[in-house]
């Protein structure tokens, strides 16, 4: 039986972890203790169990009091690495949600407590567990592409998904990083996993077309705005899960989360276009965006043996096909097209990815021949390009990983 605690109670911190860890699988794990800067969020980890967590006040007394084996650290992302390198120094094995972190300093100080302690640092890459990925993977593994020269991936995000990065504190770059560490690592971590091959150079344009000041209807948050009832963005509170989370909370910390997606104070991008150079040759050509009319994913992949297309849609794009809408193909250099099946998605988080993810974390997963479960190198790589991007924006040039992560051969 293993001992966990966990930092940070938000929405994912109770739903994927803390949860399912004492509904599901009380059997190998047992939640010690929770702790949070918001004390009264904290407090609901217990109601939503259905069974008494204690709550800390402080982190280290949480440590000290549990003695756990293990932390789960789901804050938001740049506190990730105070409780990382805490966790790793009290010696214990850390879980810690993506992005790993959100600077270059602060992943360096992850790195050196890991390599000082040897202590294990797992990030929790969901999208790895989600069937189509899987398939994707296995497919490139089984050697139908060939060697991959270049990629094409595109990531859209509809106005009700990415309009929330804009509404709460992902919209300050001081506390996510922008969309190109918070979101785009998990993408990049799909490509990294794909070709198992590292970054080395990033060229990044991006740019803010649809939120911040680009809209009129502003006012400081929903609750109050005179605009709500002809506003696109009107988010309501009042939702019992919100009213309780983070509504009936804001006393304890100010923690606003229906705040105005047109607010000035917004200094992320909600458009990103990438190149990307990998140390074997492969090129990569990334966009992300926060507004589109539909949510979904184009991967590419061209390789020596031919091209292998993956497309995924949202069930909420208008007119919906599943069949058309999601497939994986590839194209061969004779003139085929093959259709590949994937096993069901299933109900639950991000298609059964979660549950697949938890049931690997807290039950063990060896053998694991696609090696779904992303170690400290896969973390600090997925942000690496995120964080070269940043730098490439705002110098405006090319930006070589070793820049940034100065000693990254020794990951
Ligand atoms: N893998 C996924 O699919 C996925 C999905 C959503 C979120 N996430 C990640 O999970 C983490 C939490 O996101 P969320 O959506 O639950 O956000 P959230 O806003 O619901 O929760 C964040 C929590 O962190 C707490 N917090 C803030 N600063 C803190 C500090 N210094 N010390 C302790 N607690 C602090 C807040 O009070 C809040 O309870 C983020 O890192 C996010 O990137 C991952």
């Amino acid at each position: 039986m293993k001992r966990y605690v966990q930092v940070g109670c938000g929405w994912r911190g109770v739903d994927m972890f803390a949860v399912p860890m004492v509904k599901h699988f009380r059997e190998v794990a047992t939640l010690c203790g929770v702790y949070d800067t918001n004390p009264k969020r904290a407090a609901l980890v217990s109601k939503k169990a259905e069974t008494p967590i204690p709550v800390y006040t402080n982190f280290d007394e949480l440590l000290r009091a549990c003695q756990p084996d293990t932390v789960i650290v789901t804050t938001i992302d740049s506190q990730h690495d105070t409780y990382v390198v805490k966790a790793l120094r009290a010696g214990c094995d850390v879980i810690c949600e993506k992005p790993l972190t959100t600077t270059p300093e602060k992943c360096l100080a992850i790195q050196k407590a890991q390599k000082e302690t040897g202590k294990k640092v797992t990030v929790t890459f969901n999208l790895r567990f989600h069937p189509y990925f899987k398939r994707v993977k296995e497919l490139v593994r089984s050697g139908l592409v060939g060697e991959i020269y270049s990629i094409d991936y595109q990531w859209m995000l509809d106005t009700r998904h990415g309009a929330d990065y804009f509404r709460r504190w992902h919209r300050k770059r001081e506390n996510s990083g922008s969309l190109l560490i918070h979101k785009s690592s998990h993408h990049f971590d799909i490509v990294n996993w794909l070709l198992e091959d590292a970054p080395v150079e990033v060229n990044a344009y991006g740019a803010r077309r649809f939120y911040g000041t680009n809209g009129e209807n502003r006012g400081e948050r929903c609750l109050t705005c005179h605009h709500k009832d002809q506003c696109d963005f009107f988010l309501d509170i009042h939702t019992p899960d919100l009213k309780e989370r983070y509504l009936e909370c804001e006393d304890a910390d100010g923690y606003i989360r229906d705040g105005c997606v047109f607010s000035p104070e917004i200094d992320i991008e909600d458009t990103v276009a990438l190149s990307v150079r990998y140390s074997g040759g492969a090129l990569m050509n990334y966009s992300l965006i926060a507004h589109s009319p539909y949510e979904g994913l184009r991967l590419v992949l061209n390789g020596s043996l031919g091209r292998l297309e993956f497309q995924k849609a949202s069930s909420r794009k208008p007119n919906y096909n599943r069949e058309t809408d999601n497939f994986i193909k590839f194209y061969s250099r004779s003139g085929e097209e093959i259709f590949f099946e994937t096993e069901p998605t299933v109900k639950g988080g991000h298609g059964g990815a979660d549950y697949a993810l938890q049931k690997s974390l807290f039950c063990g997963h060896d053998p694991e021949p696609l090696g779904q479960m992303a170690d400290l190198r896969a973390g600090i790589l997925s942000i690496g390009v995120g964080m070269a991007a940043n730098v490439s924006l705002a110098e405006n040039r090319r930006v070589l990983l070793t820049e940034i992560l100065k000693d990254e051969k020794e990951i």
